[in-house]
């Protein structure tokens, strides 16, 4: 068995051996070049063949990683093969829509499919760990990274975390495509105030266990093999080196048998954060807390050997961290063969396949959600419309591909332009109206979208003039969401909203494709323009999954994964908000003023969560309960019936909300506890059950127990968190 290998192995390491196994370093030199001989370089290269060095990040490519694999298993006294990590986030070459984007298909099948696709791509291409999913809950548009997430819901999220850890690692970590996935950010990460960037965290324990904290737990309960920090704080400790998080939760509570990675130098970090006094203070708090590897701090290597023996830091401490790595690549099957990730021929088959594109377009079509839909202006007509397409984006091969896609070349999406040409050929006529700039990498900040140059207004505002129907592709660069991408402004960029409405002082027949990484302000064309599609950024397939969706060859059965706010001030605004003590009453009186509300916008959001439309159209009937009154133990039965009553066959994502009237801890007034998602051709009617249990129905106390309380329970189910029915039961 592998925990017996894995003691005989720790029983001949050294401690200087052991530490290293606990140093991540990140791809330092190219290995078509000269061996390094200076500075920062030289120092990795050494620690590598001294056996210094347990796994290494950003690595890729067969080549590069049967290089460096080379000189740990051949160099280095005891030859323990490395670990390699790399962000595969959504795809490695092939590109899966961003992960807010896939969420929004409530499709977990299609979700688990398109990390198997990821996984399968990056392990042909010498990967065997990735640094995904992010499963951090947000409530912030502001936040760049909300594109890397599942959006604002911990029972959709944790869902999802479920299905992508499945993916990723399949059901046997040892077959060569499947790799090993690590939950982040642990924990909290998504709460950063004000949405802005490594934020401070301040939130309560109730907000941390029922909101934060799920989806972590869902990932570890599938197996997850490892976890990433966070940058963030919680109450006044950085997550690096927080041992209530690491060990009391994570490790101690939760049983979690993989290991955790800092994330990018947050191990140094903590000496900035004002929380450790120099580098070897921060080495002790976050191994004494928890982080097992080090990723680029550099301090592991240099601190932690003094520490254990001036009795500073426990060796058992050291033999945990290490017992957790080095079980992680033995089941990653890398003390059988070193070089199981590392086959060319491989590589060429399974990298960029055409099944992979097959596939990427089927989640993208799943991932796309229906705003708006006035007149059924859509879908469009194939024959006798004259199109005009207008928009930057629209012509954009590199956007629609999103952040953090390292691996994938520019330029390798289908716009929207070769989308719809598939479709129109020449007789697409095509204006952009504004200019995209865009810096080379997603690690320059340098997009500047639609800027203040006006002088292709005109062309675009002819061919509006001369068309039928004008498609609008407008929105965010796919660099302009991501990590350190944070905005205080979350309206269309640029010219862009100007644009819009001068095209629509001359067209009013507008569909709007929205192109971007998290909720946006579009209350103007809310109001405005008849049809909005959100098309988010949806990876290598983008444009083909775009144009089937207009022209109906795809009926959008997608739903938000997150609130739209109506503007930027509503921020935080989420579906699962709190009652208060002052709810409206009766919003409609003006004399009302001592209720919780805003003077100058309503408290409703422009789009609710779980909102999103079909071609087609749904009825709910006849909610129904097995009983009205429940033992806690009890399974409680709902029925729902659900039928297409428009003239298309659709996809319609049931959901199924409840909310605990009464209980120790005040509950929201709507969560999410159950969804599915169904098929119904014209006319047909479908029963759709639901169980609620124990489980669903209870809660976590600020103490971090998981409760149930007696009570009335009300239930609510729709086809968006604005549901349609409802009943109650009570528990006893
Ligand atoms: O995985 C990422 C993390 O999410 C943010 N910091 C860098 C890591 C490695 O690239």
């Amino acid at each position: 068995p592998i925990n017996k290998k894995v003691d005989s192995l720790i029983k001949i390491m050294t401690l200087r051996e052991k530490i290293g196994q606990m140093n991540q370093y990140n791809g330092f030199w190219d290995v078509t070049g000269p061996v390094p001989n200076e500075g920062d370089a030289e120092e990795k290269y050494e620690h590598l063949k001294n056996g210094l060095v347990g796994s290494m990040l950003s690595v890729r490519g067969t080549k590069a990683v049967k290089a460096v694999q080379k000189i740990a298993v051949e160099e280095s006294r005891l030859g323990i093969p490395l670990i390699i990590g790399f962000d595969v986030i959504h795809g490695y070459k092939t590109l899966s829509p961003i992960p807010l984007a896939e969420a929004a298909s409530w499709d977990l099948e299609a979700i688990e499919k398109s990390a198997q696709v990821a996984a399968a791509e990056a392990s042909a291409a010498g990967i065997n760990w990735t640094f995904a999913p992010m499963v951090d809950i947000s409530r912030d548009p502001r936040w760049g990274r909300v594109m890397e997430g599942a959006g604002e819901d911990p029972f959709l999220g944790s869902k999802i975390a479920t299905a992508r850890v499945n993916g990723f690692q399949g059901d046997d970590l040892s077959k060569p495509n499947t790799i090993a996935a690590c939950a982040k950010h642990f924990a909290a990460y998504g709460f950063s105030e004000a949405g802005k960037e490594y934020n401070t965290v301040d939130i309560g324990s109730s907000t941390l266990h029922n909101m934060a904290l799920p989806p972590f737990k869902a990932a570890v309960d599938a197996n997850v093999k490892t976890f990433m920090n966070a940058f963030n704080e919680y109450n006044g400790v950085p997550a690096t080196g927080n041992k209530y998080l690491l060990r009391d939760i994570l490790k101690k509570k939760w049983d979690f048998k993989g290991f955790v990675i800092s994330d990018w130098a947050s191990i140094k970090e903590l000496v900035v954060w004002g929380y450790a006094q120099d580098n070897k203070d921060a080495a002790k708090m976050a191994a004494i807390a928890g982080s097992d590897m080090d990723m680029e701090s550099h301090i592991y290597v240099h601190e932690l050997e003094q520490l254990v023996k001036d009795g500073v830091i426990e060796e058992s401490i050291i033999d945990d961290a290490v017992r957790r790595i080095l079980t992680v690549k033995f089941e990653l099957g890398l003390f059988d063969d070193p070089y199981r990730y590392c086959d060319e021929t491989r590589e060429k088959e399974v990298v960029n396949s055409p099944k992979h594109l097959d596939a990427v377009l089927d989640i993208a079509k799943k991932s796309i959600v229906l705003l708006k839909n006035e007149n059924n202006l859509l879908p469009l007509k194939k024959e006798g419309q004259n199109i005009a397409l207008i928009g930057a984006l629209a012509n954009e091969k590199n956007s629609p591909l999103g952040s953090w896609r390292i691996a994938s070349k520019d330029n390798t999406g289908v716009s929207v332009l070769e989308g719809m040409q598939e479709y129109k050929g020449n007789d697409l006529v095509y204006k952009k109206g504004t200019d995209v700039t865009v810096g080379p990498t997603q690690f320059v900040n340098e997009i500047e979208i639609n800027t203040a140059d006006k002088s292709e207004f005109k062309d675009a505002i002819n061919a509006a003039k001369a068309a039928d129907v004008v498609v609008m592709v407008l929105g965010e660069h796919g660099f302009q969401s991501g990590e350190a991408r944070s905005r205080t402004d979350i309206n269309l960029p640029g010219v862009q909203q100007e644009l819009l409405e001068e095209v629509y002082k001359v067209n009013k027949n507008i569909v709007l494709v929205l192109n971007n990484g998290r909720p946006l302000t579009i209350n103007w064309a809310d109001e405005h323009i008849p049809a909005i599609v959100e098309a988010w950024q949806l990876g290598t397939q983008a444009g083909h999954a775009i144009a089937q969706v207009l022209y109906g060859d795809y009926n959008p059965s997608g739903k938000l994964p997150m609130t739209f706010p109506r503007n930027i001030g509503q921020i935080p605004i989420y579906y699962n908000y709190k009652n208060t003590g002052r709810p409206a009453s009766d919003k409609n009186n003006p004399s009302l003023v001592f209720w919780s509300h805003y003077s100058d916008v309503e408290n409703t959001p422009l789009y609710p969560f779980g909102h999103g439309l079909s071609y087609t159209t749904f009825k709910y009937e006849n909610l129904a309960l097995n009983k009205a009154i429940f033992n806690s133990d009890e399974d409680i039965n709902i029925s729902v019936e659900v039928s297409n009553t428009g003239k298309v066959t659709g996809k319609e994502v049931v959901q199924l909300y409840i909310r605990d009237l009464v209980a120790s801890v005040t509950r929201p007034v709507k969560e999410l506890k159950g969804f599915e998602l169904i098929k119904l051709a014209p006319g047909e009617t479908k029963t759709v059950n639901f169980v609620l249990n124990k489980e669903t129905l209870g809660f976590y106390s600020n103490e971090g127990n998981f409760i149930i309380e007696p009570g009335t329970f009300q239930i609510f189910v729709g086809g968006s968190s604005y549901t349609i029915l409802d009943t109650r039961f009570e528990l006893k």
